[in-house]
């Protein structure tokens, strides 16, 4: 646990605790139940968990909304409970992050019912308010399809209340001395609890200013620099993962020069692996891997292929989007705000080859992969669930009764589990797979742990390989004098590469999967035949 670095080479899990584990049986997931799953995430390899919002909200956002900073919510247990699953995580070498929710808070929040009600309150200028609905016209809406305004007139409070997200999400004013302080409190008191660090939400939006689009604003950057500087006085080790969905260019500033975030999501590169899959070519990752720039060594990207939110499109251009759309929503109910709200394995055909495929670019990519709680066994959606619901459905577990989830009546879970074949319990769960040797459970757990003993995927460098194929994206990943070569076949058929092999090293190339050795001819040309969606890990030297 001494790794300062540890989160380079990390292999993350995104786990909404509701739909996790049902301990007590009132049909929500809870945090003991989450504990008493741990054996599971360990056996897969997970080194670090990042659970939602865990505190009391009306669950208007799904806990995105938060009424009191310094609690759990009821129905996930208490704070003994969260410390008990800290400790059992530590236990087994592993890491807990939460989320950490600093542009808003609920409307239900006590500070917001004081500043709604008097002018006077020391809350009233928590929150942004103003007598017209026309200041910061050029910050654009998020939530389009229910949205009209980011202002919205409170009655109470006689003014408009700025929000980027729900009208019940009302956004903190850090021009606030107060707001800013208060922070720094929430961001203790959890530390002083153990948990390893914060996926910090939102963070473009902190600040409003005139003539901006309000987004990545200087004042904003300072903040969290402050906030930084911080955590590493007081618990140097931990970790602050940044939640910015905008281009490489305007994340980057995030790092810092290593004094602002130690993780950034990589939000662009993800729709284009669903692009390259479908059009069968590298084009759109080698787009926007030449637009990503270097970050400081100390600093890591954080990749995923699908979250708890709708798969965004937001980082790609207009007619790219409605290609996307097109593409992979072709029912109108499939898709919600600028994206698409299904699950990974229903996203790639329930074909297992692309599913292993996508992973293999998410453990080979520059970043540390997160994994969306389900995706692990290709779990699928229930589109007839509004907004994200239907990518938040209970863990199946076994085939037996509410998937294994719950003991609780099937009519009191929290919503219902997927039983759209061919996704449903009977064809998709956890027992099943780990007993078969072949399931896409096992096979992600072996890639997982080649991936954790490599620790060139996590610390090399990047570059792109000239394989011959525009259907092969092949790159060289390379950390002082390891070097691994990696080759995914993103086409439905059969592909030969050839490619340039620098003669000044290590002659043999080893597939880390099956021991197999491939070696260049005397002109330095590696010859590959690959089957369709084929993808090679291959180590320089010996295996
Ligand atoms: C989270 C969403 C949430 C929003 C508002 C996002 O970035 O991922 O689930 O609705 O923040 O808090």
């Amino acid at each position: 646990m001494k790794d300062p670095l540890w989160y380079k080479n990390a292999i993350f899990y995104e786990v909404y605790v509701r739909a996790f584990f049902d301990s007590n049986g009132d049909g929500h997931g809870d945090l003991r139940g989450l504990a008493q799953k741990l054996d599971y995430l360990q056996a897969l390899g997970i080194d670090c968990l990042w659970l939602l919002p865990i505190y009391p909200s009306p669950l208007k956002d799904d806990g995105y909304d938060i009424a009191d900073y310094y609690s759990v919510l009821e129905t996930y247990g208490s704070l003994e409970d969260l410390k008990f699953l800290i400790e059992e995580a530590h236990a087994r070498d592993m890491r807990l992050i939460t989320d950490l929710v600093l542009n808003h808070t609920s409307d239900q929040h006590p500070w917001f019912q004081a500043a709604r009600s008097d002018r006077a309150s020391p809350y009233r200028d928590y929150y942004v308010w103003s007598d017209t609905d026309q200041k910061y016209q050029e910050a654009r809406i998020i939530f389009i399809d229910t949205e009209k305004s980011n202002w919205t007139w409170d009655a109470h409070a006689g003014q408009f209340y700025w929000h980027r997200f729900y009208a019940s999400q009302p956004d903190l004013n850090f021009d606030t001395p107060a707001v800013q302080e208060e922070m720094l409190n929430v961001v203790r008191f959890w530390l002083d609890m153990g948990i390893d660090g914060f996926r910090a939400d939102a963070v473009p939006y902190l600040f409003e200013r005139t003539g901006t689009n309000c987004e990545n604003l200087p004042e904003t950057h300072a903040y969290l620099k402050r906030l930084r500087q911080f955590i590493d006085a007081h618990y140097p080790g931990r970790i602050l993962l940044c939640e910015a969905n905008q281009w490489p260019v305007d994340v980057r500033p995030y790092f810092g020069d290593g004094d602002e975030f130690q993780m950034g999501f990589h939000f662009p590169v993800m729709p284009r692996i669903y692009m390259a899959l479908k059009k069968e070519s590298k084009e759109d990752l080698v787009w926007i891997l030449d637009r990503t720039p270097p970050i400081p060594d100390s600093c890591q990207w954080a990749i995923f292929l699908r979250n708890h939110d709708e798969l965004t499109l937001e980082m790609v251009t207009e007619e790219e989007r409605q290609w996307m759309w097109r593409q992979y929503a072709p029912q109108d109910r499939m898709r919600l705000n600028l994206g698409i709200r299904r699950r990974l394995a229903p996203l790639l055909d329930n074909d297992r080859r692309k599913i292993e495929l996508a992973n293999s670019l998410l453990f080979t990519l520059p970043g540390s992969a997160i994994i969306y709680y389900g995706d692990e066994i290709g779990m699928g959606d229930n589109i007839e669930l509004p907004d994200r619901n239907g990518v938040r459905t209970p863990m199946q577990w076994d085939s037996g009764a509410n998937a294994g989830f719950s003991s609780a009546p099937p009519q009191r879970l929290y919503t219902p589990v997927n039983s759209i074949a061919p996704f449903g319990p009977q064809q998709v769960n956890v027992a099943d797979q780990r007993h078969d040797p072949g399931s896409l459970w096992n096979t992600l757990r072996r890639m997982i742990a080649l991936r954790k003993a490599n620790l060139v995927l996590g610390w090399g460098d990047f570059a792109w390989a000239e394989s011959h194929s525009p259907a092969v994206a092949a790159y060289w990943r390379t950390y002082q004098r390891e070097q691994m070569l990696i080759l995914n076949n993103l086409s439905h058929q059969a592909q030969s590469v050839t490619l340039n092999i620098a003669a000044d090293a290590a002659r043999v190339f080893t597939d880390v999967f099956s021991g197999d050795a491939w070696h260049p001819s005397e002109d330095n040309e590696l010859q590959i035949a690959m089957q369709p969606y084929q993808f090679l890990w291959l180590k320089r030297g010996e295996g």
